[in-house]
């Protein structure tokens, strides 16, 4: 796998079915062209999911949400007015565009326009190459299937290293800035559905659609299972205020332990502090790094206090729930 911060050498890999692992501003992606069959299922086969688990497409302009979806509800269009180029995925109809083998066999599609310089240039730059401006990638979280999301180069590189090949690409973006996947937004009924929470909240949804999210969805979502995004360590959610009770009843030495809370909350005599964020925003940012130094410290046990459910602190605390199943 060749390693380069040059967006059109990752966009050259992807003209020609090779794979990109690319960076976005919520986390690192692993990229085909959505167009083609068997570069799709070679980003199946690298992450070990299964093939009904439906991938999201991106694309480098709003509008193309025309040509890849159908039937879209009016505050679906308001959403993507508002909200993209960012960290929100919408699912509505798809059109003849998306293909059984991006959707997992679903009459719908997950679409996203994303915000990072890095992976609009590959779009950019892969639309010229095939000449086709609403040409989609396709790309899950550059991770194992089930594991926790890559937030940096190294971490995709950790994760799939070994099974990317020499024509397939890493382009280095730099950090995410947000840190937890795309807020996922079902489209395909009276009303939104929030189906995965991310830095766009519910709050954000409903004031621009003028509507109340619903409750449920008639959409599956494979990916949002209740054991995610989980590390090797144990995950153990607690208050603030039984912190300490909370690491002295694992039975563990404590230097077997680590503990994640925002920077007000003192570190429990002798336990790794993995991360002591300013803010949830911070929180959001440094979540997945501090489980992967959790595995890599072989800690047995993480003791994480949630954020509040308020802004990204819900997604936040989705993760860690999730993380802790
Ligand atoms: O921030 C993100 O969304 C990142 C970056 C790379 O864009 N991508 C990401 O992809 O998190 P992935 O594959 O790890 O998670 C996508 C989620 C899965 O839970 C999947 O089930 C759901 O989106 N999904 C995809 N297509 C869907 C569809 N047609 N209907 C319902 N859910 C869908
Ligand atoms: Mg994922």
């Amino acid at each position: 796998m060749l390693r380069t911060d040059d967006p059109d050498v990752a966009a050259a890999a992807l003209a020609e079915g090779h794979l990109a692992a690319l960076p976005t501003e919520t986390v690192y992606g692993l990229g085909a062209r959505a167009d083609l069959p068997r570069a799709v299922a070679r980003v199946y086969a690298a992450k070990g999911r299964p093939a009904d688990h439906p991938l999201i497409v991106h694309l480098l302009d709003p509008y193309a949400l025309l040509a890849w979806g159908v039937e879209l509800p009016e505050w679906a269009g308001a959403l993507a007015e508002v909200f993209w180029p960012g960290p929100m995925t919408l699912v509505v109809r798809r059109s003849d565009r998306a293909g059984d083998f991006v959707t997992g066999g679903q009459d719908t599609v997950a679409l996203r326009v994303p915000a990072h310089p890095g992976m609009r240039a590959v779009l950019r730059a892969l639309g010229e190459r095939v000449g086709d401006d609403a040409v989609g990638i396709a790309a899950p979280s550059a991770n194992r299937f089930g594991r926790v999301s890559p937030t940096t180069a190294d971490h995709v590189l950790a994760e799939l290293g070994d099974v990317l090949g020499a024509d397939d690409v890493l382009l280095d973006g730099g950090p995410s800035a947000v840190g937890v996947e795309s807020t996922i937004v079902d489209c395909t009924g009276d009303r939104p559905v929030i189906l995965r929470p991310g830095r766009v909240a519910t709050r954000g949804v409903e004031a621009v659609t003028g509507l109340t999210c619903g409750e449920r969805s008639a959409v599956r979502a494979p990916g949002t299972l209740a054991s995610h995004y989980a590390p090797r360590a144990r995950v153990q959610l607690v208050d603030a205020v039984d912190l300490e009770a909370a690491v002295g009843g694992l039975g563990l030495p404590a230097a077997r332990t680590g503990v994640l809370a925002l920077a007000e909350i003192a570190t429990p005599p002798g336990v790794v502090r993995l991360a002591a964020p300013a803010d949830v925003t911070e929180y959001a940012q440094v979540l997945y790094a501090a489980l992967r130094e959790a595995d890599a410290l072989e800690l047995e046990a993480v003791v994480a206090v949630p954020p509040d459910d308020a802004g990204i602190g819900e997604a936040v605390a989705d993760r860690l729930r999730r993380a802790a199943h």
